[in-house]
């Protein structure tokens, strides 16, 4: 099987060269040849294997087809460093920073003619029962670092997919299945050994830098390279949890339970939900919920209790390990060889209001199914996730010492909404993004009524989530923090090497 991808990968490379015109500039190659040298063994350049695998492994497979000048591996932070320094020298030429690769927006995690440096080889996670802190390095997937964590019976926030990549989720925030008992993934960090935009090697944490400390919690890749997340560790035990698919007829009850779960977080943190409502090609919409518990037995009683009552057409729900359900989350999403875009919008929880979500839908299938409908695009699908919010979610923020996100206990109960799209043809890229843009504007004329239904005024602070975010989406603009976020960007990269040479969101 192994193998066999690897033929697979060879072939698509060799196919897309084929078609390739662009070629690194000069200068770019002459950075990587001053990398080489500084870092013997470390660099690989097109036609090698090393570089050929770590192009071909990104989650979207648009991604696949950007070609670096080369790729990096370094193995410790003193070689990232070495690599920021030696870029430091060729202020023309791009790169990027990659962890999991899990990110679908192209030139976030990859780069065109640039220098990619590949995290892979710095990864996995060490406990400190003394201190109860976790040492989590970003290259690795989730499964890894939460497995790496079991043996301890602790865990960190983390992904609720253990395929997906670490430093870009910590990173961009992290939504997890433990965040209403914690917070997001990055409110439980306190540390971030990270290689500064100059070469210098800092250990951010809030007595020393607190500005950065606050900073570095949802703004993304804009500080420097992370190398080490030293991470709050909380206790972990027998889960209950899994996925179930509803068709169908149980829309209207499912909406209800979703609507009533939204503000649960402060009557029971523990219970978790991810709620995807899916449309696919030449089959009815089908709804797949997957459900968490910090418990091994899903309470009899409240909003989880509510769902776990309607009939579902499968059931993978039981009590297993946290390691055990994060693979199983993870396995069917890994299989996915498609394009994939992601999309954002966060809506405010309407208490008056249950039908916000049906409205959605079908103003959401109305603009896609001209897309979907085309037999031609047989393997294509798009989904919208709703992620509740509760305020508490703000509250733990406020607690562990806020983020750049802004979300603080003050905040109303909200959703983050998801839109994605998976489809197979690079010519159809535009048109997708088009699809779910015209979906997120339709949502912003929304906001202003049910601002006012839910009784928050015209206007309430509702915050785009980076993780979910389409690369032309304004995220940090959304911050409430966003001019004093955007002076410190500046401040500690003047020279603008991550604001203007790699990809990702932007002060
Ligand atoms: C199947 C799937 C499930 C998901 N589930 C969740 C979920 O439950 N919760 C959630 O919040 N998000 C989720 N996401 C979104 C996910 O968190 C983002 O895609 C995230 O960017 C993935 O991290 P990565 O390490 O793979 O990022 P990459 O794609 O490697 O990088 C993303 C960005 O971060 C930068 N970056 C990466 N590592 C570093 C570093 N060490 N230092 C500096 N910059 C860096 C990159 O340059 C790039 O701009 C999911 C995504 C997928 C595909
Ligand atoms: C990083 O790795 C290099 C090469 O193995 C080694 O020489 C160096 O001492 C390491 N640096 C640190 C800080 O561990
Ligand atoms: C983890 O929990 C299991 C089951 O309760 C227990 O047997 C084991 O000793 C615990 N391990 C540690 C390191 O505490
Ligand atoms: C819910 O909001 C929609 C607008 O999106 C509005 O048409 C509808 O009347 C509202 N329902 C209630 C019960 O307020
Ligand atoms: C996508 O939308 C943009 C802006 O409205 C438009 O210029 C472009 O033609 C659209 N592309 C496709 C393929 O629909
Ligand atoms: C993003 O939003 C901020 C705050 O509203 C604004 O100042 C900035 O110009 C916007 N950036 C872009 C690229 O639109
Ligand atoms: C590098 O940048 C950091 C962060 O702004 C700063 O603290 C440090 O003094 C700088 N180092 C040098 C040598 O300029
Ligand atoms: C470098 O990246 C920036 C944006 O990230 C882009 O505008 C620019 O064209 C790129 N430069 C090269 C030489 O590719």
């Amino acid at each position: 099987m192994v193998a066999l991808g690897l033929l697979a990968c060879l072939a698509h490379f060799v196919l897309f060269t084929g078609h390739t015109t662009a070629a690194p500039s000069a200068s770019t190659t002459k950075a990587c040849q001053d990398i080489d040298s500084a870092l013997p063994d470390r660099l690989s350049w097109p036609l090698e294997l090393l570089y050929i695998t770590e192009t071909q492994e990104y989650w979207s497979t648009a991604l696949r087809d950007l070609r670096p000048a080369c790729v990096v591996h370094p193995i410790n932070t003193s070689e990232v460093a070495t690599i920021v320094q030696i870029l430091n020298n060729y202020p023309d030429v791009n790169f990027s920073a990659k962890s999991g690769g899990h990110d679908p927006n192209p030139g976030h995690g990859s780069v065109q003619d640039g220098v990619l440096i590949a995290l892979r080889k710095i990864s996995g996670a060490t406990y400190d029962a003394e201190t109860n802190l976790a040492y989590v390095k970003p290259g690795g997937e989730w499964n890894d670092v939460i497995g790496d964590l079991e043996p301890y019976n602790v865990t960190v926030v983390g992904g609720r997919l253990g395929i997906v990549g670490v430093g870009g989720y910590l990173l961009q925030g992290g939504i997890s299945f433990l965040s209403a008992q914690y917070g997001l993934a990055a409110d439980s960090i306190v540390g971030w050994d990270t290689v500064m935009p100059n070469g210098s090697i800092i250990n951010v944490d809030a007595s020393t830098r607190p500005d950065l400390a606050v900073a570095m919690k949802g703004s993304g890749s804009q500080f420097g390279i992370v190398t080490q997340f030293t991470i709050e560790a909380h206790p972990i035990g027998e889960v209950w949890g899994g996925l179930r698919i509803y068709d169908d007829t149980q829309r209207e009850t499912l909406y209800t339970a979703l609507h009533n779960f939204v503000p649960n977080g402060a009557e029971d943190p523990k219970a978790a939900i991810i709620f995807t409502d899916v449309l696919a090609v030449g089959s009815i919409p089908v709804i797949i919920i997957y459900y968490f518990y910090d418990g091994s037995a899903p309470p009899t009683t409240g909003a989880l209790a509510q769902f776990l009552e309607i009939p579902a057409l499968v059931d993978q729900t039981f009590p297993r390990k946290y390691t055990d359900l994060l693979q199983s989350n993870g396995a069917p999403a890994a299989l996915l060889m498609s394009r994939v875009s992601f999309r954002t919008f966060t809506i405010p929880h309407v208490p008056e209001n249950t039908s916000i979500y049906a409205e959605i839908h079908q103003y959401w299938a109305s603009v896609v199914s001209k897309y979907l409908d085309n037999p031609l695009h047989a393997t294509a699908q798009c989904s919208i996730d709703y992620q509740p919010v509760p305020s508490l979610i703000g509250q733990h923020s406020q607690d562990r010492g806020g983020n750049a996100i802004g979300l603080s206990g003050s905040d109303p109960n909200r959703l983050f909404l998801e839109l994605q799209c998976s489809w197979a043809s690079a010519g159809d890229d535009d048109t997708v993004y088009n699809l779910t843009r015209e979906v997120t504007e339709w949502l912003e004329t929304k906001i202003p009524e049910w601002n006012v239904q839910a009784g928050l005024g015209e206007s309430s602070y509702l915050p785009y989530f980076m993780n979910d975010a389409m690369g032309d989406q304004n995220v940090t603009g959304s911050y409430r923090g966003y001019v004093g976020l955007k002076a410190l960007q500046q401040e500690v990269d003047p020279q603008g090497l991550f604001r203007s040479r790699a990809g990702g969101f932007k002060y």
